[in-house]
């Protein structure tokens, strides 16, 4: 593995869940692997699972990670080819990268998209700029459209629970993507990371529902069932993924905020007693009750610690690619 940004970069899916399930059973297997490595671990935005996982699976590893948090304490990137840097940038990332891919034997990036311009989030260019010129592999922290750590994450997550409670022989688990109301418009990144990395996985029947104009982009959705009735699609899931996102089409906006979309236990109820998987950090009582989180159908702490085991094994996979 050179790079870590979407689902394309991993050759064999199974065999990735597979390595990092046995991470989990024994942590420091290999802790040599990455001895005299160093990571750097840069979030121009906020986060805690992603900064913490990844830290403790680098160590777990034998490597050194270096947080930092370059949108609160860095120059002000500017990402733009030829830009004229009259204006609040400081630092191309042509000259930082460069830099970073001397100091670092990997490098790691959380890049939000500012969801204001459909074109440039999709564009990727941030993070697409860190890999042209770090010269050094490229991890996703989270990028403007996708969170594939956190999506590894979840089918290492839904594979456990059917490891440990196997469904009859030949049915195919029923997960359901669910969109939730939220206070404020969020990017669309861990639902389409969800949706690209089920797909590919493709061992589930999978249906997304959502109120009307949230489609998401149809290169991640492609091959799902698509359904505004949210009842209809709860009906015999094995998993439900809850998450909120802005519009698509009109890019970043919140058309609808209707709490009747929360998922509770009474909507639970048609389901195959559903676990519910969430990424972490939630609103309660807003995107997920208290009596979903708090009850034994959620699964939200299970999936967050097993952040460790994703990146453990996405780490492992490129310091060997690296020998
Ligand atoms: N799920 C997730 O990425 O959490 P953080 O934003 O806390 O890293």
């Amino acid at each position: 593995m050179k790079n870590f940004t979407s689902v394309y970069d991993v050759q064999q899916l199974d065999a990735l869940v597979k390595k990092a399930l046995a991470y989990k059973a024994a942590p420091f297997k290999d802790k040599t692997l990455g001895a005299g490595k160093r990571i750097g671990l840069l979030f121009l935005n906020p986060s805690m699972r992603t900064r913490l996982s990844t830290q403790i699976a680098a160590q777990n590893l034998g490597m050194e990670p270096i947080v930092f948090n370059v949108g609160q304490e860095g120059w002000a990137l500017e990402f733009e080819e030829e830009a004229i840097m009259s204006g609040s940038t400081v630092e191309h990332v042509k000259d930082a990268a460069p830099i970073m891919g001397n100091y670092f034997d990997i490098l790691a990036i959380r890049t939000f998209p500012s969801l204001k311009n459909r074109e440039d989030d999709y564009s990727e260019l941030y993070i697409k700029q860190f890999i042209k010129y770090a010269g050094i592999p490229v991890v996703s922290l989270e990028s403007a459209t996708l969170h594939p750590l956190q999506s590894l994450t979840d089918i290492i997550t839904i594979n456990e629970c059917l490891n440990a409670s196997p469904l009859p022989a030949g049915k195919k688990p029923k997960i359901v993507l669910t969109w939730a109301p939220h206070v404020k418009p969020l990017p669309q990144c861990v639902a389409n990371s969800f949706s690209q990395w089920v797909n590919a996985w493709g061992k589930a029947d999978f249906v997304i529902t959502h109120p009307e104009d949230y489609e998401l982009d149809e290169q991640f959705t492609k091959g799902a069932t698509i359904t505004h009735d949210q009842d209809e699609a709860l009906k015999d899931a094995d998993f439900v993924y809850v998450k909120n996102w802005s519009t698509f089409k009109d890019y970043g906006k919140i058309y609808n905020n209707d709490p009747e979309w929360m998922l509770t236990n009474e909507k639970l109820s048609v389901t195959n007693n559903a676990k519910v998987m969430h990424c972490l950090p939630v609103r309660r009582n807003v995107e997920l009750s208290d009596e979903i989180l708090d009850g034994p159908n959620s699964i939200v702490t299970q999936e967050a610690s097993n952040r460790v085991w994703a990146a453990q094994a996405v780490l492992s996979e490129i310091l060997e690619s690296k020998k």
